[in-house]
């Protein structure tokens, strides 16, 4: 089966979950590089007035990432989210994407990501302005309702395929569920039964056999995977081969992840520079480490180091001694 939005046919089932803080442009390039249909880059608030801080700017980079790219745009304001997006598609992207999915204060409390599921009228409105504003695909990111009590995921689902809609992706939580608890994907499948759109299951998904239950269980088309693809970004190889052959991809070998990890570090120091690079890194690194068994010496080592070419050192050092052992 080929997972298609829009005009886009993608080369898998299995997307990168866009995530701020996480979902830069080296984590997304190198997701990529492992098979991830899609990545999107990390929320961009609609409020252009926002959008000349280094941060917002590092945000709108997507400088060599492969077609489809796809920009998340959060906001409540239809004008406003019609002409970000609008701009969004002039500076390049493929893809819009709509966050009515982010349950943070930060972002809620101005009735924005998954506040705007209690106002269904709104999501019309919303979904009709951007619509009437780009030629591209328009998809859409959500939360399964407000509360257990609201979870009007399924008929968001129907009007958004009504506005015309390229795909949705559902978070199995609801707002109030922030990220406790598990996910359920019952009201996938109810939303599948009200829409032929393409579905995008998402929710608790770290591995290619519940990638594959869940796809079973939903009738999804493809599935988004957000904190499992931290500090394993080859998880995408591992979900799409799985699922394209029902055969396990043989594992990476240590030495291959190392390189990886390696290589995005580099790839880090370049995005951010010296001082803010390392600091992402940290991140990744400890994420990374989960990997490992024998990480627990290595973990202070890496994040003590406060600067890149030692940083890059030890990691050199700790990661390639695990390699070792395995070729040992
Ligand atoms: C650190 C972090 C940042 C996130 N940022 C965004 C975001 O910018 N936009 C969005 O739609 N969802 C965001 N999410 C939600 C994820 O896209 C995803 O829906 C959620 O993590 C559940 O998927 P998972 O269980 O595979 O992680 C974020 C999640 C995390 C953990």
């Amino acid at each position: 089966m080929t997972l298609r939005i829009g005009h886009y046919a993608l080369a898998g089932r299995a997307l990168l979950a866009p995530m701020a803080g996480v979902t830069d442009r080296p984590f997304r390039q190198l997701c990529r590089r492992f098979g991830a249909a899609l990545a999107p880059a990390e929320m961009l608030s609609a409020d252009q007035r926002l959008w000349n801080t280094g941060k917002s700017q590092r945000r709108m980079d997507h400088d060599g990432e492969p077609e489809p790219r796809v920009v998340q745009l959060v906001g409540s304001e239809p004008q406003e989210l019609a002409d970000a997006a609008r701009v969004n598609v002039d500076l390049g992207a493929h893809i819009i994407d709509i966050n009515m999915g982010c349950p943070a204060k930060k972002v809620c409390h101005r009735h924005c990501g998954s506040a705007l599921l209690a106002d269904e009228a709104l999501v019309e409105r919303i979904l009709d302005a951007v619509l009437r504003a780009v030629s591209v695909p328009v998809t859409l990111k959500i939360r399964t309702g407000t509360n257990s009590a609201q979870r009007n995921a399924p008929r968001i689902a129907a009007l958004a395929q009504a506005c015309g809609i390229a795909a949705i992706a559902i978070h199995g939580r609801t707002r109030a569920d922030f990220f406790r608890g598990s996910a359920e994907y019952d009201t996938m499948r109810h939303a599948r039964a009200l829409i032929d759109m393409p579905l995008i299951a998402n929710g608790d998904i770290d591995d290619a056999e519940r990638a594959r239950a869940v796809l079973a269980f939903t009738g999804a088309e493809g599935v988004m995977i957000g904190r499992a693809a931290q500090g394993a970004p080859w998880i995408f190889r591992d979900v799409n081969a799985y699922l394209a052959t029902n055969q396990f991809a043989t594992p990476l070998l240590r030495a291959s992840k190392t390189e990886i990890i390696l290589q995005h570090l580099a790839s880090l120091y370049q995005f951010y520079g010296e001082h803010t690079g390392v600091r992402v890194a940290r991140k990744h690194l400890g994420w990374y480490c989960r990997q490992l068994s024998e990480a627990s010496e290595l973990r202070p080592r890496l994040m003590a180091a406060e600067d890149s070419a030692s940083q890059f050192l030890a990691a050199q050092r700790g990661f390639g001694q695990w390699a070792q052992l395995q070729a040992a």
